[in-house]
């Protein structure tokens, strides 16, 4: 009789180990980065589960959606020497409702909200201000009006999200770069002043104007200036106290321009990129028209080539704004994969961030597997944990994932709004 009962469990056994790699190989949080996945439970933490159609890969994976910390594992360095994650009009939303009560014809850039792309890592956000509704607001325009069809809300709103996280992760940095329009009188001061901002300002007078360091992070946090404000509007700088972007940055080329593969052209209103005055510099990578499916294919290889490219254009120098579409979008590690290798190579000379240890000298790697499994995995100190619960269409899911039984979760996951 006993031998019967081990025979049982050992037939069972045996069989749950044959079958279960044929299965479900991982599930519950269990799955790492680029394991299948039928929903973002089964993913461990950082990761949700997302597909490429853009680049047939139809069956879903364990995907990045969050940036490491990096100041968890390099920290105190010049703010300079680091490379920060930017949202490339944060502001312009899929799903965001119209509040001018009429249908907006315009673009959109990103999946979920400001507070959301703080939360998964993003340190910089785009932002395009133009004088609306006797306030001002958050527009995609052109002609520099905003009209009621292409205006998103007052940039007060996101700003005190800005606000709100800057207030609860007291060692944070943020930049915001303004595409500036406003030309009511001190319009911005005004705009800061209420949100509650001033208080975490970088002054002017502090940044570094004849391509010295900047600050060290660990200073910016001391003192509180965790704040970094730019404009496209010369004229601020002299009479509101706001960084004139250009005396500080070089950038690259937006649109499509940004993309021609190997050529990273200045943007016209920047210095070239090997300029050695300005001391930050932002690599913009995006097209024109920004197209949600197409995306994880730009954050894929064609984006680490860019990287490189920009590199050598501005004479081996690293970016230090990394500033796109769609952020979470990708075949596995996306940006945040690519500016863990950006951080990697200047933080410590490694090929990833994780791989540098504190206080090592340059070349000193840890042995890990670039890309990196989860920004849980990347050191000690807290991790800041936005969700990715975003919904947004990807079109052509819908006419390649049908024969997959667990396409139907990744729809589900993805199904929404569309464009
Ligand atoms: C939007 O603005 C146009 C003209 O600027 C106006 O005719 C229209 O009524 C406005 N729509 C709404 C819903 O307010
Ligand atoms: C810069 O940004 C533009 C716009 O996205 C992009 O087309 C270009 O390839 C980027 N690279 C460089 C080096 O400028
Ligand atoms: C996005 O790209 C897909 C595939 O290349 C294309 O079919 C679609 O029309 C594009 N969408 C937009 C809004 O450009
Ligand atoms: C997802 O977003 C919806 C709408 O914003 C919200 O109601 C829901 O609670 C969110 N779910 C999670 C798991 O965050």
């Amino acid at each position: 009789m006993e031998s019967i009962i081990v025979w049982a469990l050992l037939f069972l056994l045996i069989n749950h180990a044959l079958l279960l790699p044929f299965s479900t190989a991982c599930s519950n949080g269990d799955c790492q980065l680029l394991d299948s996945c039928s929903e973002t439970s089964d993913c461990g933490s950082g990761l949700y589960c997302g597909n490429c159609p853009a680049m047939n890969k139809n069956q879903p994976v364990c995907t990045r959606g969050q940036a490491t910390q990096v100041t968890n594992i390099i920290n105190g360095l010049a703010f300079n020497k680091y490379t920060w994650l930017v949202t490339h009009n944060a502001f312009s939303i899929v799903g965001e409702p119209s509040l001018t009560g009429a249908q907006r014809v315009t673009f959109y850039n990103q999946e979920d909200s400001v507070t959301n792309q703080l939360l998964n890592g993003v340190r910089g956000l785009m932002l395009d201000m133009y004088d609306y509704n006797n306030d001002i607001w958050l527009c995609h325009s052109f002609q520099g009006q905003c009209f009621n069809f292409t205006a998103f809300e007052p940039a007060i709103n996101t700003l005190r999200e800005v606000e709100a996280f800057l207030s609860s992760n007291p060692s944070e940095i943020v930049t915001i770069i303004i595409e500036d329009y406003v030309r009511s009188p001190k319009g911005l001061t005004n705009l800061f002043t209420n949100a509650g901002l001033l208080k975490y300002w970088f002054p002017v007078s502090s940044m570094p104007k004849n391509g010295e360091d900047w600050p060290t992070v660990t200073d910016m946090v001391k003192n509180n200036q965790r704040l970094l404000v730019f404009t496209s509007v010369a004229s601020k700088e002299a009479d509101e106290g706001i960084a004139y972007q250009w005396r500080y940055m070089v950038e690259n080329e937006s649109g499509d321009g940004g993309i021609t593969p190997a050529s990273c052209a200045n943007r016209k209103e920047s210095h070239n990129l090997n300029s050695r005055t300005e001391t930050l510099f932002v690599q913009n990578y995006f097209p024109t028209i920004p197209n949600q499916s197409e995306a994880c294919k730009e954050h894929s290889t064609s984006l680490i080539d860019m990287v490189n490219a920009c590199y050598r254009a501005a004479g081996n120098r690293m970016p230090n704004f990394l500033a796109v579409n769609f952020y979470m979008r990708s075949d596995g590690g996306g940006v945040f994969d690519t500016i863990d290798r950006m951080n990697g190579r200047s933080l410590c000379g490694c090929t990833t961030v994780t791989a540098c240890q504190a206080g090592a000298p340059q070349g000193t790697c840890k042995d890990t597997h670039a890309p990196v499994r989860t920004p849980a995995d990347s050191g000690g100190g807290s991790v800041i944990m936005g969700s990715f619960n975003f919904s947004a269409s990807t079109p052509s899911a819908s006419s390649h994932s049908n024969r997959l039984h667990f396409g139907v979760f990744v729809l589900s996951f993805l199904a929404g709004v569309s464009l």
